[in-house]
């Protein structure tokens, strides 16, 4: 792992400290470099009324582009778990400026390296709108595969 990555693991941990977790207990860091270096970090942010609740990912992803940022290079997340990936709400508002987004998450023992197109490789993109960054060519896009039933009939 490099310097950049873990001082960015140090951010997201920095992060987590100030998580506002009174009702899961369960607290969540994340940080986002970007393609540039600068570094945005969020904690989960709960609420009374659950429904509420902003994720960490959110939290850091909103504030960078409130900032004026558009394009990033690298998310690291850090939970009360050393086993997490981020939820799939949080993906699709990340791919929203990011499709190629690099992640580092804890995995047991460590740290994994992935990317978001691998987490959700299908990302909803409304036709005809441009996104926060180009979309790379030859993207699968919502064509099902094989028919997409496999061989139970569907
Ligand atoms: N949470 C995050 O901050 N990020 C995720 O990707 C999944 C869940 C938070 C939301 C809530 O405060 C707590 O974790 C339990 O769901």
């Amino acid at each position: 792992m490099t310097l950049a990555l873990e001082k960015l693991i140090n951010a997201a941990e920095g992060a987590r400290e100030r998580a506002y977790a009174p009702y899961s207990g369960f607290k969540v860091g994340a940080a986002l470099a970007t393609t540039e270096g600068r570094v945005y970090s969020g904690c989960n942010v709960e609420n009374a009324s659950f429904g509420l609740t902003v994720c960490a990912e959110r939290v850091a992803l909103f504030k960078a582009v409130s900032a004026g940022e558009r394009d990033f290079a690298v998310l690291a997340l850090v939970a009360t778990s050393d086993d997490i990936c981020p939820c799939g709400a949080c993906l699709q508002v990340l791919a929203e400026f990011a499709p190629r987004l690099k992640l580092v998450l804890p995995s047991p023992g460590g740290y994994r390296e992935t990317t978001l197109e691998e987490l959700l490789p299908c990302a909803f993109r409304l036709t005809g709108h441009s996104p926060g960054e180009t979309d790379p060519a030859g993207r699968a896009g919502h064509t099902l595969k094989n028919g997409g039933g496999g061989s139970n009939g569907w």
